[in-house]
């Protein structure tokens, strides 16, 4: 794998008096000669570098832990060297997510060094073409925790699948969900649907936006509910735009009518769990979404946004949000020297690694991959498309390695 190296099993460290942390080789190098028994960074020191974790399969499998990160983030911020989790997961609250990783890592997270895959869906509010004041489709796993995070970010009026199946059971032929799956989220939709009888589609339910924040439960509903606002009149649920498949127009008069954006929050293939193979992600029901969209237009690509990991948009996010962490914790309201170099850990070459090596950071600095060997890429499933800077067995050891190609 050219420019890869390989590092063995990774290192160890002892403890000192508070603020004092030394770094001693693993058993796969040979103990330093000068033991280093001082700090890597003093307080206030601002190191040039910093780390990015993703999570699934990098710090945790699930809910659990992988050997050696919780060690690698404590080690971090006992010498001051900044990092932020940069996950496609989502799904819940940020305060809630990182109060959670907080416990199970073993470090205090806020929400300053950490982004998820709907993070950077803030950006979509405001401005002239903000969706504050328009309405929102959101789908998602807890779509009712999905409808709350879109409300904290500033979305004023969201409309879900329960929404929508309440009031009109007919949407979706078949026996209708669980009162239990659905029943409980559902809210009263802010403009009844399109129902053909001559009513005037300002009088009727228009989407302004779709907003895939995590996987759906139920990917049928979402897609039936999600072509149908793709094929309508200007996002009027209930309606058909006339200009679908009019060959004069451009992309045959598919999505030429005003129709809503569909943006996801990420588009993983694959992710990694407690299970011994990767699972499917947000991308296999963008895939599943593509495919009848393609069905139903007779081989037209779906015009859609995609946000999350190898997003430039995500990578921008997740800068700012580590520089302005890196001020909060080190700045103390002096100069410091520029951030040079992040190192991106991850487990994923699509996202992790194709994000970084890709990113042309708006400030210069160096996003430099490593990829893990305990998530979704697996040596048998033959060399990973986008090739990492650095391959390790883990976390543990990509700390390892960047702290000693830093010169610690
Ligand atoms: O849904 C979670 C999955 O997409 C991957 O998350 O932490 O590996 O980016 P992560
Ligand atoms: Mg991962």
């Amino acid at each position: 794998m050219g420019g890869t190296q390989h590092l063995g099993p990774s290192a160890h460290w002892r403890r000192k008096p508070r603020g004092r942390v030394a770094f001693s080789r693993g058993l796969s190098t040979k103990l330093r000669s000068n033991e280093p028994s001082e700090p890597v960074f003093h307080a206030g020191e601002a190191p040039s570098f910093a780390f990015s974790f993703d999570i699934d399969g990098v710090l945790l499998h699930g809910a659990k832990p992988i050997p050696g990160a919780r060690e690698s983030l404590k080690y971090l911020q006992d010498n001051n060297i900044p990092f932020i989790l940069l996950t496609n997961g989502g799904g819940k609250p940020e305060r809630d997510r990182v109060s959670d990783l907080s416990s199970r890592l073993g470090v205090e997270l806020t929400v300053d060094n950490f982004v998820q895959s709907h993070t950077p869906f803030q950006e979509l509010v405001g401005g002239p073409k903000g969706l504050g004041d328009k309405t929102v489709f959101v789908s998602g796993a807890d779509v009712q925790k999905c409808r709350d995070i879109a409300h904290s970010y500033g979305f004023k009026c969201v409309v879900t699948a329960a929404d929508i199946l309440r009031d009109y059971p007919e949407i979706w032929p078949f026996e209708p969900l669980l009162e239990s799956v659905y029943g409980a989220g559902a809210r009263p939709l802010p403009r009844p649907l399109h129902t053909g009888d001559h009513m005037h589609d300002d009088t009727a339910l228009k989407i302004d936006a779709m907003l895939v924040f995590s996987d759906p439960r139920d990917w049928a509903l979402d897609i039936q509910i999600m072509v149908d606002l793709l094929l309508s009149r200007q996002g009027v649920l209930g309606t058909y735009s006339a200009k679908n498949g009019d060959r004069s127009l451009p992309n045959d008069g598919w999505q030429q009518d005003g129709q809503p954006l569909v943006v996801f929050s990420n588009a993983d293939l694959f992710w990694s769990t407690t299970y011994h193979h990767p699972r499917f992600g947000q991308g296999a029901f963008q895939a599943a979404l593509d495919g009848v969209w393609r069905k139903v237009t007779g081989g037209r690509e779906l015009v859609r946004t995609s946000f999350g990991k190898p997003s430039a948009e995500t990578y921008r996010f997740a800068e700012r949000m580590l520089n302005e962490h890196r001020t909060k914790i080190l700045g103390r309201g002096r100069e410091m020297a520029p951030l040079r170099r992040v190192y991106m850990v991850g487990d994923n070459p699509e996202s992790d690694i194709r994000g970084a090596n890709e990113f042309a950071s708006p400030q210069g600095t160096e996003w430099t991959s490593v990829l893990v060997r305990t998530g979704v890429w697996r040596p048998e499933r033959g060399e990973p498309v986008h090739k990492p800077k650095m391959l390790v067995d883990d976390v543990k050891a990509a700390v390892q390695w960047a702290l000693k190609r830093e010169g610690h």
